[in-house]
């Protein structure tokens, strides 16, 4: 038997993102906790809400920095996850509780790294770093749909078997999966395309 069941979101297991942006005015930089992310050959989509700081920088500037999280930060990002960079919170967000930050990087413990392909900084405790310029936005009512280009790839040396294979037992993800942070510590098997190094 199955029920059907109504729900205004549904974040059924996303890989968390720290999405960094400039503020092309004052040159701030920020942090966006996302997980609304899919990827397909040199592009990633994303999904942002209309009054984040980070989707305000990128509709003026138009380089993101996806800093993709593994498990063990993810009481971090929880320091973070109540705070917003706009100055200027929309009632909603005001009403669940959200604060002004101007520096998540100081509040969450989080170290800048200088951007290699794009201005926008990496995060040094996310082992892997991808550089994009945005390419199209399409605004909805409440979000916006992003597609982002990849112009980089960064990826922690301890996370590499070699120059060009990441060693997957290394990499642990962190996972929103129903608000839930998980991880993906339990391995089942590879894919017969599997590309990368596994002991
Ligand atoms: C784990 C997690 C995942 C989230 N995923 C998204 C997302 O995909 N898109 C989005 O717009 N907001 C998402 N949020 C909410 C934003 O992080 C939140 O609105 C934040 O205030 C935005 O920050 P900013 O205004 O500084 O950009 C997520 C929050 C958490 C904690």
């Amino acid at each position: 038997m199955f029920k059907k069941i109504e729900k205004e979101s549904f974040y059924y297991g996303f890989p968390v993102v720290l999405m960094t942006t400039k503020d092309i005015k004052s040159q701030e930089d920020n942090i966006t906790v996302i997980s609304s992310t899919w990827t397909l050959g040199k592009s990633i989509v994303i999904g942002l809400g209309l009054h984040n700081k980070g989707f305000l920088n990128l509709k003026v500037g138009s380089e993101a920095t996806l800093n993709l999280a593994s498990a063990s930060i993810w009481e971090n990002i929880e320091r973070i996850a109540k705070t917003t960079g706009n100055p200027t919170i929309p009632d909603y967000k005001r009403q669940a509780g959200y604060k002004y930050c101007f520096d998540k990087f100081d509040l969450g413990g989080f170290t800048k790294m200088v951007g290699k392909e794009v201005q926008t900084v990496r995060i040094q405790e996310c082992p892997i770093q991808i550089e994009t310029i945005v390419n199209d936005i399409t605004q909805r009512k409440k979000f916006a749909i992003v597609e982002c280009e990849i112009k980089g790839i960064f990826v922690n040396k301890k996370n590499l078997y070699d120059d060009s294979h990441i060693d997957v037992d290394k990499w642990d993800p962190l996972i929103y999966k129903f608000r839930e942070y998980t991880s993906t510590r339990h391995s089942l098997g590879t894919n017969f395309r599997f590309q990368e190094f596994k002991s």
